[in-house]
């Protein structure tokens, strides 16, 4: 068990730097299954969902190098495997975006299904939906997805789900139109910054998509995609998750290499709770107050609020004044963290997926357990902030998504070991 001490109360001052996007680095690396060519990604950040996605990779036929830290050579020598293995989608859903890029290029793509996980339930009907109507063939037994394709064709898809559009669903059937013959028109198409990073590889490899940004994706498809170089945007969420440290611990930090633009739903709440922000050249700073604001927000699809940053202003609100609410639209279960921060004196109630917190002066370090990764950084934060001693145990859930964290929040001055 991986724990992570950390002695609070202490402001937060330097430069932190930035990591390459986790979520767009996944289906990005699934997509190198296209092309029989080589692909060098750079930006790739060290965590351990990129391991396991090299992981089904390699299981996959594909070659992988780390030629520098962050940039990952890959290449496949061996096309003829089908099935992405089971401990890996167990240990990590996002490995069922190979499934596209398996049917597209190699005909047949074979996953045991993924179930619920620790932020909700987790289907993939819509993913299954929109292979289906490029026409694949896709049999499904209660816990397994086996598909084939002798040739997919472009069709209209809808990747609309109750809450929005689904991401990787996007990433998904978008990795499988590229190839697919004649055009595919996707409606309802995930908006977010990582498919459009994801669009903008698979233009760089020789695919014709068109209208990224929008919710209507129009992909002519093509025979064969080609080798690529291609640099990975930096992280929108480490970034919000480091301008909340800055804040919650009366900080002054400038966060390198952030991309505001991604990130202005996180930036108008900030800004409303309070927090001083500022872009500068080299990215955004951030200076704490002495008391932050209420608000209220609402987890939505790109461009609304990310449920991924949810956890990490749900810390800050437990320090603002009056009583603030969190709504949860995408993933009404993603409250894991609210039990530990109560623990550490928050005044939270919860009513399905809709959160009230009243603010409270001061948060007292002890001992809680993180049980996601977005819900560990919460813990982290208010860890920062607490009066004290915090220990989060379990806390191995973290490095699924932040580089080094204890190193770069060690680098800001806070007093963070980890454990064993
Ligand atoms: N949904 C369906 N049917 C589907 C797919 C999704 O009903 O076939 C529903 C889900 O139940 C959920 C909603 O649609 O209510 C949105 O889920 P989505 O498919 O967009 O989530 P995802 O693609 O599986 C990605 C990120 C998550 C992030 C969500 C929402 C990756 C690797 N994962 O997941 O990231 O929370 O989009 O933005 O990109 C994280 O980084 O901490 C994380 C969980």
């Amino acid at each position: 068990m991986v724990r992570l001490k950390i002695q609070g109360g202490i402001s937060l001052h330097g430069e932190v730097e930035i990591s390459g996007a986790k979520n767009a680095a996944l289906p990005i690396m699934a997509a190198c299954l296209l092309t029989r060519e080589r692909v060098q990604l750079h930006g790739v950040p060290r965590t351990t969902d990129v391991d396991m996605m090299v992981q089904v990779l390699q299981h996959l036929g594909m070659e992988t190098n780390w030629v520098e830290a962050h940039t990952l050579v890959l290449r496949v020598v061996d096309d003829r495997g089908h099935t992405v293995p089971a401990d890996c989608i167990e240990a990590m859903r996002a490995s069922v975006c190979a499934l596209g890029p398996l049917l597209a290029r190699r005909g047949a793509g074979h996953l045991s299904k993924p179930g619920g996980c620790r932020i909700g339930a987790r289907p993939i009907d819509a993913h299954l939906k929109g292979l289906r109507a490029l026409g694949a063939k896709i049999v499904e037994t209660d816990t397994t997805v086996t598909g084939s394709a002798r040739e997919l064709i472009g069709s209209e898809v809808d990747m609309s789900v109750p809450s929005g559009s689904t991401v990787l669903g996007t990433a998904n059937v978008l990795s499988a139109a590229v190839l697919a013959r004649g055009r595919t028109t996707i409606e309802h198409a995930a908006r977010e910054p990582e498919i459009c990073e994801l669009a903008g590889f698979l233009n760089s490899m020789g695919a014709f998509i068109h209208g990224i940004g929008t919710g209507r994706l129009v992909i002519d498809g093509v025979r064969e995609l080609h080798g690529t170089s291609f640099d990975i945007i930096p992280d929108r969420i480490e970034t919000g998750t480091y301008l909340v440290a800055g804040a919650i611990t009366g900080g002054d930090v400038l966060v390198r290499d952030a991309h505001p633009e991604h990130l202005g739903a996180v930036l108008q709440v900030l800004t409303s709770m309070g927090v001083e922000l500022t872009e500068e050249a080299g990215g955004v700073r951030v200076r704490g107050n002495e008391r932050f604001r209420r608000t209220d927000i609402v987890t939505e699809s790109y461009p609304g609020f990310p449920t991924d940053m949810q956890a990490q202003v749900m810390a800050l609100m437990c320090l603002a004044q009056g009583t603030s609410t969190v709504t949860e639209r995408i993933f009404p279960e993603r409250f894991k963290h609210v039990a530990e921060l109560r623990r550490m004196g928050a005044r939270i109630q919860s009513d399905g997926a809709r959160v009230e917190i009243t603010g409270v002066e001061d948060l007292a370090g002890v001992e809680v357990t993180a049980s996601d990764l977005r819900a560990s950084a919460a813990l982290v934060l208010a860890g920062l902030a607490a009066r004290g001693t915090t220990m989060v145990n379990e806390v191995e859930y973290i490095h699924r998504g932040y580089e080094r964290i204890a190193e770069k929040l060690r680098g800001l001055g806070a007093a963070i070991t980890e454990v064993a």
